[in-house]
């Protein structure tokens, strides 16, 4: 029966029929998802490609997302120059509010996909001057019924050189779909965090649009304590004398990434610090290590930064703080849950001028660009403002 089968299979008519079948059937699947992403089909994300991410293991999503991204297999979502989206932050010009946090594309390999996707910037990293392999697996957590992630990467990154060759192939600054930001890090066994922030600076300040220096990770051991007083002044004195070093033609804006679970002294301190050093602007925030009660996840109790939907509150209020404490002198990226226009127009009228997000793309796809994007200019124009900048912390000037 067995032999019989073989010399069945052997044929080479059958053979020569299997592999049309197979070509036919990888063929065909190719179009359909061509065509689905070509035609920015909602329902084929919303029911057929987020379930099927949802169902890998998070790691191994993430990175088939940036795959994807890098080949710009991804929809396309075209911002239209408009007046009431588009603002000029610390010196740039952005076509639109939204962009994408740090953490998603590490190591700067799919930034142009990602331009398409509608974002008005993207932040690359963070990356660390060598090469290093971060934590452990497994370092990424989805926690579904929260709809957070828990992360513990540690600053996995290609290194300085390996992610300055790739970004050294994009168009120079101010000929780019996107504004494009560069998020440093230090090397887990780094003894000096200044040589690391301003080999970054040195690095990468001829292509960044703007720096930040993210000192707010909880996952690399130290990191957060450079957001003490003397450490910060220290570090932000080295970091924006080697930026104004840059030749003249480019010195980009130098921002700060802090973290959510800072006391009320420390932002006080931050501020005059940020102040008196003329820091371009803050990124608020990283990801939190609080667990509110609320969560619901089995997984709610690993180790590591939690970002998306618990977040959004707390980096709202940080905000809110952060934007109060600079008398709204320093321009903030708002980041934390934002899942939605509404949720982006609170960060706003917190004081934020610009908005970042991450987890909310990992829940609902890439069809949140567009949706938060249309439904934040309507909530402006509801409200008769003419321009994101009008709405810029209209609640925190209130009380
Ligand atoms: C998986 C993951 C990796 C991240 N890696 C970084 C990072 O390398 N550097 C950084 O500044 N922030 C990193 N973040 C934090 C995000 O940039 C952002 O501040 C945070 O997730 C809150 O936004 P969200 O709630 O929209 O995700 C990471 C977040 C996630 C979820």
């Amino acid at each position: 029966m067995a032999g019989s089968f073989m010399r069945y299979f052997n044929n080479k008519i059958i053979k020569k029929k299997l592999s049309d079948i197979i070509k036919v059937g990888v063929g065909g699947a190719i179009t359909f998802v061509s065509l689905n992403i070509y035609f920015q089909n909602d329902k084929f994300y919303d029911n057929l490609v987020m379930p099927v991410f949802r169902h890998l293991d998070p790691e191994m999503a993430h990175s088939l997302a940036v795959t994807a991204a890098k080949y710009k297999l991804i929809p396309q979502f075209k911002l239209e120059e408009s007046k009431l989206l588009g603002s000029l932050v610390f010196g740039l010009h952005f076509r639109s509010p939204f962009g994408l946090a740090a953490g998603f594309d590490k190591n700067g390999e799919a930034v142009e996909g990602l331009s398409r996707m509608g974002f008005g910037f993207v932040e690359v990293g963070s990356v660390t001057p060598q090469p290093q392999p971060g934590n452990a697996k497994p370092r990424v957590f989805r926690l579904t019924p929260d709809q957070a992630i828990i992360n513990r990467y540690g600053f996995n990154s290609d290194g300085h050189d390996a992610v300055y060759e790739r970004l050294s192939h994009l168009p120079p600054p101010g000929q780019r779909q996107a504004i494009l930001g560069i998020n440093l890090g230090k090397n887990k066994t780094s003894q000096d965090a200044l040589a690391d922030y301003t080999a970054g600076v040195h690095k990468f300040g001829s292509i960044a649009d703007y720096l930040v220096i993210n000192i707010s990770s909880p996952n690399t051991p130290g990191l957060r304590d450079l957001q003490q007083r003397q450490e910060l002044e220290k570090l932000l004195k080295g970091v924006l004398e080697a930026r104004d070093s840059l030749p003249s033609q480019h010195k980009p804006p130098v921002l700060l990434k802090v973290a959510p679970d800072i006391s009320d002294t420390e932002k006080q301190q931050i501020a005059i610090v940020a102040i008196n050093y003329k820091v371009d602007g803050l990124v608020v925030s990283n990801t939190t290590i609080s667990r509110p009660a609320a969560l619901q996840s089995p997984h709610k109790e690993e180790t590591g930064g939690l970002s998306g939907a618990p977040l959004k509150s707390l980096a709202t209020a940080t905000i809110k703080d952060m934007y109060q404490l600079t008398k709204g002198s320093v321009p903030i990226i708002g980041v934390g849950g934002v899942a939605s226009g509404q949720d982006a127009y609170e960060k706003i009228r917190a004081g934020a001028s610009l908005i970042q997000l991450y987890t909310g793309l990992i829940y609902t796809g890439p069809q949140l660009i567009p949706r938060a994007t249309h439904e934040l200019e309507q909530l402006l124009r509801d409200d008769d403002f003419s321009s994101v900048a009008e709405a810029v912390g209209v609640d925190s000037k209130k009380s």
